[in-house]
């Protein structure tokens, strides 16, 4: 069974449920040894496990390799991740690639794989030509006129709807940052640019958050052109409600938010786009630490937005972030800068912020001095308080040499109230974020189990596995082998059945 390297499709796999089990485990076995694309790289953010997989597969009937997978549970955990099938002209690792969607279905205690592209426009370019033709968030590529068709994307960057996929008001969305996203279907197929029930494609963040009360999802959308800052809120019913505008100094780089029940939070660091500096041959992105931080606290009930000035630092990603009494609480991970042209060496920490928004304060704690990043909590008690959040880090005991610094082998759950930590450590296997399932019937915060992927580079295999979150360190609950890699990738969220 081949697939074919122009297209990356399988001949088999495009077919939903078409498999019998017979024919699943003649898949499994076909597809153990390589998925790859057709073609290498020098980048390391394309190699070993960041290397893309060009081949699209199902497996109705994986196979669990250690415990059990709880019968309960039924749900899908998605993953998206930059999966580029033509070798980029260039490439920035998190910033440039084709989405490709990781599926893995639970129910009655089996389990079931897929994978896809996110067909979006700017591939389809691509596929069309066979080659790539768009370039990287820090190099811009023009793209000959000739080749494109009336209305399709003139770049010179592509959005390939890889960072996230979530699923709001029964809409299942693959998002890029700040840019259109596409909706797709239950077996991952590209319907096209979501409107929000607009009459045009809506921009939205990566990072989207919900609110407790109302279930509306807010998102954020900025732009390299303008300092204006867009604020989406999305009903219940997946209908745009309302658009606030923030403005900043300049175009600013914002990749995560924070909701809380009374205040939206944008935590604008000096990731500035300097368009002087990319006409100059340097990055588009530049870190401008003199500009400082800039903290905008907009009240939900619209009163007048408040503003705090601090000192400069970065913040990809939240955890999570309340209201307490008068101050508002944000669990974050900690970048001293964001520099692409001048990378900081320096560990990026979990820490806890605390607004007191009545002296237009900001204080800062560290939890622990592990470097970490892709923080997540249990997502019920979004915008609420939370005590738990999970979040990968390196260990010691990690000895495959030559890895890119963005490998993690080490999931952590952090006790914020009681500042300890317990560990859940891999060893030689390569994890990612973890997202949470919440247990069939359970509502403490911590009952149920995180779903992460991990990778063991020395046989080439990617597992999917649950860990109890409660005894985050006990053996993991399952283990199910994938039938093909599955690369490294960014964000990934559990979509329960009901
Ligand atoms: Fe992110």
């Amino acid at each position: 069974m081949t697939g074919d390297p122009t297209t990356g499709r399988d001949a088999t796999g495009m077919t939903a449920h078409a498999f019998t089990s017979s024919q699943a485990f003649t898949s499994f076995q076909a597809f153990t040894s390589s998925g790859d694309v057709p073609w290498t790289s020098a980048d390391p953010y394309l190699s070993g496990n960041f290397k893309p997989v060009g081949r699209e597969i199902i497996n109705e009937d994986l196979v669990v390799t250690a415990g059990a997978i709880p019968r309960d549970l039924s749900g899908v955990y998605m993953r998206n991740g930059p999966n580029p099938l033509f070798q980029p002209i260039s490439f920035c690792y998190p910033m440039d690639g084709d989405g490709m969607v990781h599926a893995v279905t639970i129910d009655s205690g089996r389990a079931r794989y897929r994978n896809r592209f996110v067909e979006t426009n700017s591939l389809k370019v691509e596929r069309r030509v066979g080659h790539a033709v768009y370039g990287s968030f820090t190099a811009p590529h023009p793209v000959d006129p000739a080749i494109l068709q009336p209305g399709e994307n003139p770049g010179p960057m592509k959005n390939g709807a890889f960072i996230n996929v979530i699923r709001h008001a029964g809409h299942l969305l693959a998002l890029n940052e700040a840019t259109t996203c596409y909706e797709l279907t239950a077996d991952l197929e590209t319907i096209g640019e979501w409107t929000a029930g607009t009459d045009k494609p809506i921009r939205l963040g990566a990072h989207n958050r919900h609110h407790p009360e109302t279930g509306s999802m807010f998102s954020l959308a900025y732009t390299w052109r303008s300092p204006e800052v867009l604020i989406h809120e999305i009903d219940v019913t997946g209908h745009l409600r309302r658009t606030m505008t923030l403005n900043l100094p300049a175009p600013t780089m914002i990749h995560d938010f924070i909701l809380t029940e009374r205040y939206i939070v944008i935590v604008a660091g000096p990731a500035v786009f300097d368009i002087d500096a990319a006409r100059a041959g340097r990055s588009l992105l530049q870190w401008k630490p003199s500009l400082g931080m800039r903290i905008a606290l907009l009240p939900l009930d619209g009163s007048p937005e408040i503003w705090i000035e601090t000192d400069a630092f970065f913040v990809f990603h939240f955890a999570n972030g309340f209201d307490r009494g008068g101050d508002i609480v944000i669990d974050y991970v900690h970048h001293e800068s964001f520099d692409v042209e001048h990378p900081s060496s320096k560990a990026t920490t979990f820490r806890r912020m605390v607004i007191d928004v009545a002296r237009r304060q900001v204080s800062r704690d560290e939890f622990a001095g592990f470097d970490v990043e892709f923080p997540r909590v249990n997502d019920r008690l979004e915008a609420r308080a939370t005590r738990f959040a999970y979040m990968p880090t390196l260990s010691d005991s990690f000895n495959i040499p030559d890895q890119p610094p963005a490998v993690f082998n080490t999931m952590l759950k952090f006790d914020t109230e009681r500042g300890e930590f317990r560990q859940h450590d891999f060893g030689n296997r390569i994890i990612g974020e973890a997202a949470f399932v919440p247990a069939p019937g359970k509502h403490g915060e911590d009952q149920g189990y995180l779903a992460v992927f991990a990778y063991d580079p020395q046989d080439r295999h990617s597992d999917f596995i649950l860990l109890d979150a409660a005894h985050i360190e006990e053996e993991p609950v399952a283990v199910i082998r994938l039938p093909q890699r599955v690369p490294q990738g960014l964000h990934g969220n559990w979509i329960a059945s009901t």
